[in-house]
């Protein structure tokens, strides 16, 4: 194989029970374990040749782009699996940038399993997830289809997300992208003031229940259920930056909340909807194939210049 031109690809996920703390930065382990659906719309394609200088480069989306973070990030790589020549960095992706759709995660989990495959080494699954986990957190979550855990783990070796088994089952999620701008509080920036707010170990420990509960509803493919926890969580998270001791701060717009009412309305008509928010404004709502026309129709209505795109359920990493 000339893995010079080899390509990876690895889908976003979208946390239906979420990461929101850190408790080594260093390693990136969380305080909670966390719960995934690998969304199929959204993805990065990654591929590596040997870098022209003497530097690792990169390009996004074909613009030579400040390659400090991904220069960090093959440091820990180089590390882990021995030393390795410059690499040029060549990355599409079909993914708002750091607009709280993830980006991150897909951009970490294609990174590396392209290096690892570029290296010549075959190695499981989860030990890619616990290499991309240096990267970005929810990156541990990015190379398994469908759902996956992320568990937490209590060291270096401990913390890595595996496919979590589950049912074939309807579940459609529709992404409302309030802000396609760069969010103003980065996700490690955010954690840490989360962990000062008073309600912050309460949390951790609702999340752990929760954490079983949606197990046990993806299990059974009770979407309703899926949904309602992952709504909880969220809005959990989410109240937790609200009342941060140290900068206390919200990832929401006026556009999001009235999003909010507009989801908490449909349901009061009987129709499944359910919303999860990461670290940005934008509105992800948990549904079923059958229903999300019904609710992208409703929401185009009230916002008509609201950017809706439906994902369903993705694959894991792939190569080619
Ligand atoms: O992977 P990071 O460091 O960008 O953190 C992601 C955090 C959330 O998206 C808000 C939640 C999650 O579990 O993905």
């Amino acid at each position: 194989m000339d893995s010079t031109f080899m390509t990876a690809t690895a889908h976003t996920n979208i946390a239906l029970i979420k990461y929101w703390g850190k408790k080594n930065a260093f390693l990136n382990l969380p305080t909670t374990s966390s719960l995934s659906l690998t969304l199929d719309r959204f993805y990065t394609t990654t591929s590596v040749s040997p870098s022209e200088t003497s530097t690792d480069t990169f390009v996004l989306n074909e613009q030579v782009c400040d390659a400090t973070r991904v220069h960090t990030f093959l440091k820990i790589l180089r590390t882990q699996l021995g030393d390795f020549p410059p690499l040029h960095v060549s990355s599409d992706n079909h993914v708002p940038t750091s607009a709280g759709l993830a980006s991150s995660a897909s951009a970490f989990a294609a990174l590396t399993g392209e290096v690892v495959a570029y290296l010549g080494l075959d190695l499981p699954k989860e030990t890619l997830s616990r290499l991309a986990r240096r990267g970005s957190g929810s990156a541990s979550r990015s190379f398994f289809g469908h759902f996956a855990v992320w568990h937490e783990g209590v060291d270096d070796d401990s913390s890595f997300a595996e496919s979590l088994h589950a049912p074939d089952m309807p579940i459609a999620l529709i992404v409302a992208e309030v802000s396609g701008q760069s969010k103003k509080v980065g996700s490690s920036e955010g954690m840490m003031r989360a962990m000062t707010s008073p309600n912050y170990d309460d949390w951790v420990k609702q999340s752990a229940n929760q954490f079983d509960d949606m197990t046990a509803a993806v299990a059974n493919a009770d979407i309703e259920k899926i949904g309602a926890i992952a709504e909880n969580n969220a809005l959990a998270m989410h109240a937790l930056n609200l009342t941060a001791t140290r900068q206390p701060f919200t990832y929401f717009t006026d556009e999001t909340q009235l999003i909010l009412s507009l989801i908490k309305d449909m349901r009061r008509q009987g129709i499944l909807a359910y919303a999860t928010l990461d670290a940005g404004p934008n509105v992800k709502i948990v549904t079923t194939k059958a229903q999300a026309p019904e609710i992208v129709a409703a929401l185009h209505d009230y916002l008509p210049q609201l950017k809706l795109d439906v994902a369903v359920s993705g694959p894991g990493i792939t190569y080619d």
